[in-house]
């Protein structure tokens, strides 16, 4: 499948992107080994989110099938999954097979955790390395997946020093931690989302973060909750460029959650000039939540500050192509964790960007962008849905057609971008040739 885009257009309306893939990841995870009922709202239900879903009800638990964003989630307790019949296949989902695997190593059972093509050359020793020294016997091809995870394996609680930050990597040593014995504490050398802290602790389990060091005791219980998922800031992300590089556009976008470990794209992009109010800021199952307001704004270069990086690591893609509308040169360095993604992102912006004749050096740790006139050109996604739907924005811009090849995976995350695209007011079409 393929995104055709007619140049120029603006972006209005007030819409509703769909829920956050991170939280809704966990909700499954959490709520499965959860006692007692949960139920959850707003749930993703792209290819990522529902690969976790599958997976679990794999290992006997009873989950509904998602009805308008709600599933109810029968939990079985932290000792109550059953062993899966087959291998578990994530698909594309780099959240699944990580988080999992730190769930996976406590468990009784082996199991066997792969997915597809990209996911196959993403880094896995990063979370192996962990979990190894807590007692977990995980065998990999070469640092990728397909991963095999010993059962009866009796872990102990660590501390651990992150050497990235990776809000996966975390995520997968607290889990584990669950059912390690003793306490399980971390640093990070820079703040990531905290989206497992969070719920954790509304499902009732005591989680510290004491000077930076991120603690749990082992051996607790989760107790069912209700959980209300926000619209995901990083699908929000693709609007808020396109409103603010797109003349005459007014574009509210409702329900974003607005972690303050997410709102990086917002702190950047303000920097750079654009205009983005936000209203009506509540909390929401433990989670800020608020409405945002973009309009047009002339946009400005600038060094991208680096603890901005880790707080908006998705969100990167689309403000590069921000970068291209902007006045001067904008400067993205220390994100070296971008080559490790769904593609390597900077690779694949560079790529991009000079095929729409934006001029842009690359360096390994980011990129450098000078803002110019954006030319029409066919987009190679590398099928990374995150490219495909960042270049989809340029279009706003373009002097000419764009054409973004092989947009499939938009629907890892993303299901129906294509349409609500086109009702605020990008001029494309979706289709197979
Ligand atoms: C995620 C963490 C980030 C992010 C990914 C989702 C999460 O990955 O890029 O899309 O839900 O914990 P890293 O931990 O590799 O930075």
């Amino acid at each position: 499948m393929h995104f055709y885009l007619d140049p120029g257009g603006k972006l209005t309306g007030r819409i509703r992107v769909p829920g956050d893939k991170s939280m809704s990841h966990r909700s499954i995870m959490l709520g499965s080994i959860a006692e007692g009922r949960t139920t959850v709202s707003g749930f993703l239900e792209g290819e990522d989110a529902l690969a976790t879903l599958a997976s679990f009800r794999d290992m006997g638990v009873q989950i509904t099938d998602p009805d308008a964003g709600e599933l109810t989630i029968e939990g079985v307790g932290l000792r109550g999954l059953e062993p899966p019949k087959q291998v578990m296949d994530v698909g594309n989902s780099g959240t699944s097979i990580r988080l999992m695997m730190g769930l996976l190593a406590g468990q009784s059972f082996d199991s066997v955790l792969t997915g597809d093509q990209s996911l196959l050359r993403r880094p896995m020793a990063r979370v192996i390395t962990p979990l190894s020294q807590m007692g977990a016997l995980i065998s990999s091809h070469e640092g990728c997946p397909p991963l095999e995870i010993q059962g009866g394996r009796a872990l102990t609680g660590i501390h651990y020093d992150l050497p990235v930050a990776s809000a996966q990597v975390k995520s997968s040593v607290l889990l584990a931690g669950l059912f390690a014995s003793g306490r399980t504490s971390l640093t990070e050398p820079a703040p990531t989302r905290d989206h497992t802290e969070r719920m954790l602790t509304g499902f009732g389990y005591g989680v510290a973060c004491d000077n930076g060091v991120i603690s749990l005791e082992g051996g607790g219980k989760l107790t069912g909750a209700d959980i209300d998922i926000p619209a995901d800031i990083s699908s929000a992300a693709f609007f808020m460029v396109g409103a603010s590089i797109a003349p005459g556009s007014d574009l509210t976008l409702e329900h974003v959650g607005i972690n303050p470990t997410r709102d990086g794209v917002i702190t950047i992009l303000r920097a750079m000039g654009a205009d983005i109010q936000i209203h009506n800021e509540r909390q929401v199952g433990g989670e800020p939540v608020a409405d945002l307001r973009i309009r047009h704004a002339p946009l400005t270069g600038i060094d991208i500050p680096i603890e901005a990086v880790p707080l908006a690591i998705d969100e990167l893609p689309a403000v590069l192509i921000a970068a291209a509308c902007a006045d001067g040169v904008t400067v993205l360095r220390g994100a070296e964790e971008l080559r490790v993604k769904e593609s390597d992102r900077i690779a694949s912006m560079a790529e991009g960007l000079s095929q729409l004749g934006i001029e842009n050096r690359v360096q390994p740790d980011g990129i450098e962008v000078v803002g110019g006139e954006m030319t029409g050109g066919v987009i190679t996604t590398h099928h990374d849905h995150r490219i495909a739907m960042s270049f989809a924005m340029a279009a706003l811009r373009a002097s000419d057609r764009i054409k973004v090849s092989d947009c499939a995976h938009v629907a890892t995350s993303f299901p129906g971008f294509a349409a609500l695209a086109v009702q605020t007011g990008l001029r494309l079409e979706a289709a197979e040739e």
